[in-house]
């Protein structure tokens, strides 16, 4: 196994291709690879000689070192090209590859991630809070981000512009808001309940120039959503939060055409709602896009 091993790190070593910045996927592939060995144990019979553990435990080491600094280049450039406000063309291309690269018809859970939410991740920089959770109220759901390829999905579907106005209804440390700023012309809203996650968005917003995303801390209920033109719900709550939330969509939509963006158990509630028709095709693992009739 030792043999077999060493084999595999000096085949990877010698893999030039891996050091091309588009190929993403394939290092985050090596990287998940490598990580039992990088931080566990290797092999029982490497064991057995301490200079042989110690010169392959090197090896792995400069390896990843090596294709995580090529990824932090590559995010670095993506970066300052947001700064720049000419990002988008650079995060629709990976979206793009991402979308190919992904087999076809293969069924993905909705909520799993890969490797373009490495790079989203890598990109943003969004910050850990640095202060304590306020703490969630019943009916409330707990923050996950959507898995990034959901949002450029929506953000394609929906053709946002510069007309329209993005409601993102519970927003988390923000990855909606931001990437549909820097992505689309629209401007992007996050109202979030938890103030911790609210100054996260607005720093990373801040740091990357994105004056088209902004954040409200809030309770949704109460929030004023006469701006919006397309809202977006990741399941932020249910039950009857839920219904009042969509009760107060459905008053909004009294005024003027929106657009409703769900993903997640909170669509097909929305799905019942007879106000709204469903546009284009609903599937599960997707995005759903519904419009005011
Ligand atoms: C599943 S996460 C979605 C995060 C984000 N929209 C995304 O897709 O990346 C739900 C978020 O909604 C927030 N939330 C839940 N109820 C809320 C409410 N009534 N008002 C504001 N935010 C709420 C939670 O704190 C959490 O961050």
């Amino acid at each position: 196994m030792s043999r077999a091993l060493q084999d595999i790190i000096s085949e990877l070593e010698q893999d030039r291709s891996l050091s091309e910045p588009d190929r993403l996927r394939e290092r985050s592939e090596v990287l998940d690879s490598l990580e039992t060995w990088r931080h566990g144990s290797l092999p029982h019979d490497v064991h057995a000689e301490a200079a042989v553990e110690a010169g392959l435990r090197h090896r792995i080491e400069a390896l990843c070192a090596a294709l995580e600094s090529i990824d932090g280049q590559l995010c670095r450039s993506i970066r300052q090209d947001i700064r720049n406000g000419s990002g988008a063309h650079r995060l629709l291309e990976w979206a793009r590859a991402a979308a190919v690269g992904r087999d076809a018809g293969a069924e993905v859970r909705g909520d799993s991630y890969d490797h373009l939410d490495e790079l989203i991740s890598g990109v943003l920089q969004i910050d850990e809070p640095e202060v304590p959770l306020a703490g969630l109220a019943a009916e409330m759901v707990f923050y996950q981000p959507t898995p990034a390829r959901h949002i450029f999905d929506m953000a394609a579907r929906t053709a946002l512009d510069e007309r329209d106005v993005l409601i993102d209804l519970g927003s988390g440390l923000g990855q909606v808001p931001l990437l549909a700023a820097i992505c689309t012309g629209a401007r992007c809203i996050g109202i979030e309940w938890e103030a911790a996650y609210v100054e996260c968005a607005r720093r990373c917003a801040h740091a990357l120039n994105l004056d088209r995303a902004t954040f409200v801390q809030g309770d949704v209920r109460e929030a004023d959503l006469s701006a919006g033109t397309a809202f977006y719900l990741y399941t932020p709550f249910k039950g009857t939060m839920l219904r009042e939330v969509l009760d107060r969509l459905k008053a909004e939509a009294a005024g003027r055409e929106i657009r409703i963006c769900t993903l997640g158990p909170c669509t097909a509630t929305v799905a019942q709602e007879k106000w709204l028709q469903v546009a284009g095709s609903w599937e599960i693992h997707r995005p759903a896009v519904f419009r005011s009739a």
